[in-house]
């Protein structure tokens, strides 16, 4: 499948790189605070310890209890994020003891088949050593643990996904060789600090893919498309109790528009509204006939029955929203300020017809939280100079 590739149309993450700088110590004793106020679990003399240790070394390693608290917080106060309900169902995996490219691979390899659990998908972190002050972190370099290869075909062109070209470039670059398919999953780059990255192969029998099939269109399953399964963000940080933990992939499920009317149809990724259009015979040449309407419409309706029938855990933009408004009910009644970004937890489909459209939120970013990272491979060449 070709695609096109439209000039990109400004900034998509107007957000900064990580938090503003702050003192770890205030930055510790407020999230030690915050969570002995809410939970009443932070033993006796745990805080002066924290004071101690950053005073004589610098810095100091959460227990696993903060550090789940640390990661549940963060997903909690994401803006960003409209599945929060269930913040508190986060599994936490503790990864810091792993000190090797390898063992690190194979942890996200584990998270990629725990996480998706024979498609009873379960929300999930896994957490890596977090980084040393004057060092870089552990770095994943792809954007989800999984992703599909993009492969540019001169003229803007692609084949595969358009969002990952960059990504793949490294990965050939690091000796990689892409099949040249449109849903060829990359290798995962991993970096340690000061280290060359190294490049692994996912194995493919981790991997859930859903074919895209349509429940009465039966030529939508020529399109070939399919989707993977299970979305793990890997290349944010976690920011929590003033420790950055630069590799901490997050995984939980799809809501059916991230897909449907993002993926598959944005023009500068999969851009399939032309070519289904014309599948179902519209007439595309004036806006008003509605036709990239109807054809988000059947796009989503594939996707949702898709995923379904493979058993994969999926979530529709209605669904979501009713649940994201018990979230910032929940949130209420606890005595705390739910901060949501609207454009980010209105749906992009019919959005109207969705509760979180018809209100304002408080757009602030308070930490735990998680943070977006310049590309790996730019940090890269800036430390190389
Ligand atoms: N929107 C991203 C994608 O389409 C995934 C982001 C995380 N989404 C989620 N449901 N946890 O791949």
């Amino acid at each position: 499948m070709i695609v096109n590739r439209p000039k990109p149309m400004g900034p998509p993450m107007d957000r900064p790189y990580g938090p503003p700088p702050y003192d770890r110590t205030q930055e510790a004793i407020a999230f030690l605070a915050k969570y002995d106020q809410e939970t009443k679990r932070v033993p006796r003399g745990r805080m002066h310890d924290v004071i101690r240790a950053i005073r004589d070394t610098g810095t100091y390693q959460q227990t696993v209890d903060e550090l789940t608290m640390s990661a549940k917080m963060a997903w909690r106060n994401s803006t960003r994020c409209n599945g929060r309900r269930i913040w508190r169902g986060l599994v936490v995996n503790d990864c810091r003891h792993l000190t090797s490219a390898e063992g690190i691979f194979e942890a996200c390899v584990d998270h990629i088949v725990k996480a998706t659990n024979r498609g009873k998908l379960l929300p999930m972190i896994s957490i890596f050593a977090q980084r040393q002050d004057g060092e870089p972190g552990i770095r994943i370099w792809n954007s989800q643990l999984i992703r599909f290869a993009g492969y540019p075909e001169g003229e803007g062109r692609v084949i595969g996904d358009p969002a990952n070209v960059d990504l793949t470039k490294q990965a050939m670059e690091l000796g990689w060789k892409g099949k040249g398919g449109s849903f060829d999953v990359l290798p995962l780059i991993i970096q340690m600090p000061n280290q060359e990255p190294k490049v692994f192969e996912i194995p493919e029998e981790t991997v859930v893919l859903v074919p895209i099939v349509h429940p009465d269109l039966p030529w939508f399953e020529e399109l070939g498309l399919k989707w993977h399964g299970l979305p793990a963000v890997a290349d944010m940080a976690l920011d929590g109790g003033g420790l950055t933990y630069t590799a901490a992939p997050f995984s939980g499920w799809y809501m059916d528009n991230e897909i449907g009317s993002r993926n598959f149809a944005d023009t500068d990724r999969y851009n399939m509204m032309p070519i289904i259009a014309e599948k179902l015979g519209l007439d595309t040449k004036h806006d008003r006939t509605l036709w990239k309407d109807r054809v988000l419409l059947e796009l989503n309706r594939a996707v949702n029955y898709s995923f379904r029938n493979a058993g994969v855990t999926m979530v529709d933009h209605h669904t979501v929203s009713g649940q994201f408004m018990k979230f910032l009910d929940q949130e209420e009644k606890l005595g705390r300020v739910p901060l949501a970004e609207w454009s980010w937890v209105v749906p992009p489909m019919s959005s109207a017809s969705c509760p979180s459209y018809h209100r304002t939120y408080v757009n602030e970013e308070i930490r735990p939280n998680y943070y977006y990272q310049p590309p790996a491979w730019d940090t890269e060449e800036e430390s190389s100079e």
